[in-house]
């Protein structure tokens, strides 16, 4: 039997991070780190993804990485994939955490704002994992995660784009489990509702609905993001060298109605 630290020991490992600038990703970097990875922190906003680099190097004396990347920008993964293996050598690990989607009616979206929400959330993912792959396939127990969203298996006409592309994700990644075994384990979170910040108010909701959907979980509040990360660090760890190809539904037991209707 493994002991704990073997099971979730993360030293010597190198791990890519997308949208770690943002909550779950940037909480991911602080978990792995504190477990002993070298993490590559990857965002769109590059002066956040530095700080919070930094932040995790001064807090566990682990080198990480702070780096610019547009997920939807082929040529800026390839250097994201370059400037990795240039600073640590591997690419042991890779969560594709990037993604975001704004409230839209179903019958109010348009090719436009389809395909972007597509490339965000779903292509982006391909485009990098494919760029990873002969780097991980040469690592014991690579592993790659996804940040799936619970919109992606319910029907949610009131976020169309992004339940549609979050939706096509998770297939994905089930093609890629089903492809890519035993050498590279491919799995996704799959997210309930979780604070952070302003980036669920700037997709359309305000104060009084997010407390209107804390009362209607189970667990009575919206998740923290390091919630989140503590699912991707099972998936990733020495604990988890037998599952692939699943989703792991973190969503403070979601929301439940009766299937009885009331009598009069
Ligand atoms: N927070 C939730 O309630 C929730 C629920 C379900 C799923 N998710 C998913 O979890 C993941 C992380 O969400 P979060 O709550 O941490 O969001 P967040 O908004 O806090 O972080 C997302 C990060 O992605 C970055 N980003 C945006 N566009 C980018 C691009 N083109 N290239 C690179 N980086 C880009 C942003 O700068 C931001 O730092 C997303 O995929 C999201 O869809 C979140």
């Amino acid at each position: 039997m493994k002991s704990i630290e073997q099971l979730f020991s993360f030293k010597g490992k190198v791990i890519i991070i997308t949208g770690a600038a943002g909550a779950i990703g940037g909480a991911a970097g602080h978990l792995f780190a504190s477990l002993g990875a070298n993490v590559v922190i990857s965002d769109l906003n590059g002066e956040g993804a530095k700080k919070v680099a930094a932040e995790i190097t001064a807090e566990s004396g682990v080198e990480a990485l702070g780096i610019q990347t547009n997920a939807t920008v082929e040529a800026e993964l390839d250097t994201l994939v370059q400037t990795t293996l240039e600073k640590f050598g591997k690419i042991s690990g890779l969560i594709n955490n990037v993604g975001w989607g704004a409230a839209t009616p179903i019958w109010e979206s348009d090719t436009d704002k389809m395909v972007k929400s597509y490339l965000l959330n779903t292509v982006g993912a391909y485009n990098l994992t494919k760029r990873c792959m002969p780097y991980l396939e040469k690592e014991p127990n690579a592993s790659v995660v996804f940040s799936g969203s619970l919109v992606g298996v319910t029907p949610s006409p009131e976020f169309i784009e992004y339940s549609t592309a979050k939706a096509g994700l998770m297939n994905l990644v089930r093609s890629m489990a089903v492809v890519s075994g035993p050498k590279v384990r491919f799995n996704t979170v799959l997210i309930g509702s979780v604070d952070n910040g302003d980036s669920t108010l700037a997709a359309g909701y305000d104060p009084e609905m997010l407390r209107r959907l804390s009362e209607a979980f189970v667990m009575k509040r919206r998740g923290f993001p390091m919630e989140i990360a503590y699912g991707m660090m099972f998936l990733m760890s020495n604990a988890a060298e037998w599952i692939t190809g699943i989703d792991l539904r973190i969503d403070g037991g979601g929301t439940y109605k009766s299937k009885m209707p009331k009598k009069d």
